[in-house]
């Protein structure tokens, strides 16, 4: 009942938040696919998780503290909570804005209206900070701006936690996917007359229920799977890059011969597959080892 209130009342922002996001992100899209390796190192890829979930809480926890300090009449460690806070959340904002420049249809529409709650939130904090500072007495104008900054933080937590669980941005679109060891025929959507996989280019198949993407090399099949890890992608689309299969949606690059995620904004490797010819002629494969 109250998740459908708030569902129906987030959607109902998309009036403002969908023209606003646009804009910000055909900017943000702009400015980071100029810096690939910052974008990476925003994103996580070299942590293999997402970055931006690994720092929010730390300012949600201290700025709690703001409050706990403030009830207890401790000025001076109210105002270097909310200074290191503050700065956290800056962190915290940083890596946001660089997988928002990634995000798309509702999760973005979504993401606006959560960057817009913590930018609101950051402008209380940031005047609360002034109205302590250099003051013996702590203003009572000061702790309600912290508290109602904390209230806004938490709303656009809600907003944020929902882009992420419920709209899945940044989840490994494979999460769910098991290892599977078991050889099965595999079904490529082309063939050369001579039962063999045309060269150089992606090449769709079926492997049971998933769809995989082929590049023959010359000297191997290489294999993986065609649903890119960072939004759904189909890499089948894509082009072959070094050895490595570039998405068509967001440009992020998986080595062909293992899946290992070569740049972002995945932070996630691909599952990769290996393929083998059939006595009879046919073709069958198998998920390689996870972790490899
Ligand atoms: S779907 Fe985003 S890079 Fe593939």
């Amino acid at each position: 009942m109250l998740a459908r209130f708030l569902i129906r009342a987030m959607d109902a922002q998309a009036v403002w938040t969908k023209p606003l996001g646009d804009l910000t992100h055909r900017f943000l899209h702009w400015l980071f696919h100029l810096m690939p390796p910052v974008r990476d190192l925003l994103n996580g890829r070299w942590l293999g998780h997402p970055l931006h979930a690994v720092l929010t809480d730390a300012p949600i926890g201290i700025l709690f503290l703001v409050i706990v300090f403030d009830v207890f009449g401790e000025p001076f460690a109210a105002l270097v909570a909310l200074g290191i806070g503050i700065l956290a959340m800056l962190a915290a904002a940083l890596t946001g804005i660089a997988d928002y420049a990634d995000t798309d249809g509702r999760a973005r529409d979504r993401a606006t209206l959560h960057s817009t709650l913590m930018l609101v939130a950051l402008l209380g904090y940031v005047i609360s900070f002034w109205l302590r500072t250099g003051k013996g007495d702590v203003p009572p104008e000061a702790v309600g701006t912290s508290i109602a900054s904390f209230l806004i933080l938490a709303a656009g937590a809600y907003v944020g936690g929902d882009v992420a669980y419920v709209l899945g941005n940044m989840v490994s679109r494979h999460a769910f996917r098991g290892p599977g060891t078991r050889w099965i025929a595999l079904e490529p959507a082309e063939l050369e007359l001579d039962g063999t996989i045309p060269v150089g280019r992606p090449v769709r198949a079926k492997l049971g229920a998933n769809g995989l993407v082929l590049v023959n090399d010359g000297s191997r099949i290489l294999a993986l799977h065609d649903t890119c890890a960072h939004a759904g992608g189909p890499l089948a689309d894509g082009r072959v890059v070094d050895g490595q299969l570039e998405c068509p949606w967001h440009g992020s690059r998986f080595e062909l011969a293992t899946g290992h995620v070569r740049g972002g904004p995945s932070v996630y490797d691909q599952p990769s597959y290996e393929v083998r010819r059939r006595a009879d002629g046919g073709w069958e494969a198998r998920r390689s080892p996870i972790g490899r």
